[in-house]
């Protein structure tokens, strides 16, 4: 089958194009036909094993100590169950699947096993849009509803508003009852008011710390906001959340939670089942549109790398691993 190929750590030019064997499933295993995948700001970070702070050591430790040890890069996914393995009882062939592996998504073929995070396809959506849904939508979820703790009528902030994580907690809060103001460039201020912001500040002519407003919860998933400016813009109950963190932060969170006053938070997305059938339902609803900003296939793989480096991705940057005129319809 075709895939792209991660031999080494480094830029994007480490990863090619070429042939791996195809997977076959073990008992408990679906295997899955990819039509869509995504590059995601994890792939990025993952292919040159960047880890903010010491956190490379755990990143090397998990994926390989001086090259990678699984050749397949990918973790978001859609596509059609195509072969099952022994004892496999919650997916039948023909099922349209979506979910987040832990790595081997581009390419034409993955296995997983039945109760890893895969479920089936939100009715109506293409591959595409399901590809687009399961990184940012469950780091949105987790981060706001565990991480956060946030309650309805309770006034967010969302820091980095217009990319893969943030389109979803602006329209996650939005659904879950609290006010948002979302902050990102101005390209992506008409998008974000139709997501559910009432207010969209211009990260790049204004400072959101010095314009008079509280917040519960200021929700940073760029990293690197001003812990003492954000604390004067806190109620006290208030918390200011990490969802890209270093040592800076740990530390904070340390500290914070020694005295009283807003709390500094960091957390980790795990990618449940569970969680992603939440996302699965609040996107049959309607509560839950898939953002795609970009849409490449699967052989411009350099090119999308080097696009999610730069910093400017919008939503989520598709990967078409078939042809998007072939996919199968919703
Ligand atoms: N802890 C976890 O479990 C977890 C899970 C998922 C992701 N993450 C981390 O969360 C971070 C965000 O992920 P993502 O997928 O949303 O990234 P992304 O899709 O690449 O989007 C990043 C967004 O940040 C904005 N931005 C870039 N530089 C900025 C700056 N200097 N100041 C303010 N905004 C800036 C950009 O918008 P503009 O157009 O406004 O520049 C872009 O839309 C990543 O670092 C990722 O590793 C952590």
């Amino acid at each position: 089958m075709q895939a792209a190929l991660w031999r080494r750590y480094g830029p994007p030019e480490s990863l090619t194009l070429g042939e791996a064997p195809m997977p076959t499933p073990g008992p408990g295993e679906i295997r899955i036909r990819v039509h869509a995948s995504t590059v995601t700001s994890g792939d990025a970070r993952l292919r040159g094993c960047r880890g903010a702070g010491i956190f490379w050591l755990p990143l090397r430790l998990i994926y390989g100590l001086t090259r990678p040890r699984h050749p397949i890069p990918g973790m978001e996914f859609a596509g059609v169950v195509e072969a099952l393995g022994p004892g496999v009882t919650g997916f039948a062939i023909g099922d349209r699947a979506f979910g987040l592996a832990p790595r081997g998504a581009h390419a034409e073929y993955l296995t997983m096993p039945e109760t890893g995070c895969v479920a089936r396809q939100p009715a109506g959506l293409s591959h595409a849009e399901a590809a687009a849904l399961p990184f940012g939508a469950l780091t949105a979820l987790v981060f706001l509803r565990d991480v956060a703790e946030a309650r309805s009528g309770e006034r967010v902030l969302v820091h980095g508003a217009g990319g893969a994580v943030g389109v979803y907690l602006v329209q996650l809060a939005r659904h879950f009852g609290l006010a948002v103001t979302a902050v990102a460039s101005a390209r992506h201020a008409t998008r974000l008011r139709d997501l559910g912001a009432q207010q969209v500040l211009d990260r790049e002519t204004g400072d959101f710390t010095t314009q008079g407003a509280r917040y519960d919860i200021v929700l940073d998933t760029v990293g690197g906001t001003s812990l003492r400016a954000v604390r004067r813009i806190l109620t006290p109950q208030g918390r200011h959340v990490f969802v890209n963190f270093a040592t800076r932060e740990l530390g904070a969170m340390l500290a914070t939670r020694l005295r009283p006053g807003p709390r500094v938070l960091c957390g980790y997305a795990p990618g449940r089942q569970a969680d992603l059938l939440t996302i699965r339902d609040l996107a049959a609803q309607g509560a839950l549109r898939p953002v795609i900003g970009h849409r490449m296939p699967l052989a411009e793989i350099t090119a999308a790398h080097a696009l999610v480096d730069s910093g400017r991705k919008q939503g989520a940057l598709v990967l078409d691993v078939i042809p998007a005129e072939c996919q199968r319809p919703a």
